[in-house]
């Protein structure tokens, strides 16, 4: 199954009653194994989790470390747009090349590097000593 239709199909599982704003994330990691996540919220606000987050989570409790292909998809009138936070994470465990794909429901697409969306990010590399 594509990583798009991963996402679509994770989106539609998304449990997002505050915002009403479904968010499907697709990731294949090195192993070439796919995982999933949607956004999660919570009656306090800033618990919910986003797509990306429980794709990620997904990833690591399988033992795997690195990402090297991401598809985020939901409704909007422009390709969703990962959020900061979610930058950051994915920069954790995607070297600067790997393409993030942002899809509308819509059919738009937009295609970026993961450090052109976080350039400069504070990565595992700034831990080494
Ligand atoms: N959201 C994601 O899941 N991923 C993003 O990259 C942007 C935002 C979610 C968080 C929240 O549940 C909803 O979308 C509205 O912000």
């Amino acid at each position: 199954m594509s990583l798009l239709q991963a996402a679509t199909e994770v989106r539609e599982r998304a449990y997002a009653p505050y915002s009403k704003f479904k968010v499907g994330a697709a990731l294949r990691s090195k192993s070439g194994a796919v995982f999933v996540g949607c956004n999660v919220e919570n009656a306090a606000y800033p618990e919910g989790t986003c797509a990306e987050a429980g794709a990620i989570a997904a990833m690591v409790a399988a033992g795997e470390s690195e990402i090297t292909e991401v598809v985020v998809i939901a409704d909007c009138p422009m390709p969703i747009s990962p959020c900061g936070g979610c930058r950051q994470k994915l920069a954790e465990f995607a070297r600067h090349d790997v393409p993030v794909t942002m899809a509308t429901i819509a059919g738009e697409r937009r295609e970026m590097a993961v450090g052109d969306l976080l350039p400069g990010a504070f990565a595992p590399e700034h831990m080494e000593s």
